[in-house]
């Protein structure tokens, strides 16, 4: 069983963590007024523990939509950061027609280059061995900007610790052999909101110009003095860009 959580009222929204994170990352986005929030844990994350084995993004793309399935909702607008960006480029490929918008945040819609794929097996192993520890002080500083509060530094860190080993080496793999999704975004069809840190490293700006450029109905959204977490940093300014597009879906 998924941990969800489910709060408010009005135009869903599917709010997809990123890794290795946990629905938590959005707990700022919840102020979004006149929205239902839907935020699962994805396997193995956060206060999911359900067994993962090997998953590829399709099949957490398939896990939203059993989601959606469940709670009766025909349409939504999808938020995805970074790997969850991803799990939406499945979702667009498998089942657009119950995308009513699309929240890109920090995130890309090309595949791992060869070296990004083969560190990804790397840190397969090493959490394996080791646990998540290394994985998880590796990307912490990449998260928020040097300029981040303490508290908030600790509080991304206590999201990425309810992280499992499982659940890690699954999206390590999933992320490695996703697919290049450049040739679908120009059929996206619904009104879409890119946004991205103005500092973000591992999913640059120019990342979300060029989907931006490509999706038809896009909007793009830098947010300064945030990195690769600009709805956690910058929670506020995300919020507004957000609720604005919500009066367009
Ligand atoms: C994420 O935040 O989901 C990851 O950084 C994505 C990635 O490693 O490609």
């Amino acid at each position: 069983m998924l941990n969800v959580t489910d709060l408010g009222q009005g135009t869903p929204i599917v709010w997809i963590h990123g890794f290795p994170l946990a629905s938590s990352i959005y707990e700022h986005q919840l102020a979004i007024k006149r929205t239902r929030h839907v935020m699962p844990d994805l396997p193995g994350f956060g206060q999911s523990r359900s067994a993962v084995g090997n998953l590829t993004m399709d099949d957490y793309a398939r896990i939203v939509i059993d989601l959606l399935d469940h709670r009766g909702i025909d349409r939504a607008v999808v938020a995805g950061l970074s790997m969850g960006g991803y799990i939406c480029f499945a979702l667009a490929r498998l089942a657009p027609e119950r995308l009513s918008g699309l929240i890109l945040i920090d995130t890309r819609e090309t595949a791992d280059t060869e070296e990004a794929k083969k560190g990804r097996y790397a840190s397969i192993e090493k959490v394996k061995k080791e646990g998540i520890g290394s994985v998880m002080e590796s990307m912490l500083p990449k998260m928020l900007t040097p300029a981040a509060p303490p508290e908030m530094k600790e509080r991304v860190r206590e999201i990425m610790t309810s992280s499992s080993a499982d659940g890690v080496t699954a999206a390590l793999r999933a992320m490695a052999e996703r697919p290049d999704s450049s040739s679908l975004l120009p059929g996206i069809a619904v009104p879409t909101l890119v946004i991205v840190g103005e500092e973000d490293s591992i999913t640059p700006p120019a990342d979300a110009e060029r989907m931006a450029a490509a999706i038809p109905k896009a909007r793009l959204v830098k947010v300064a003095g945030a990195a690769h977490l600009a709805n956690y940093e910058q929670a506020e300014e995300v919020n507004k860009a957000v609720a604005g597009f919500m009066t367009t879906v």
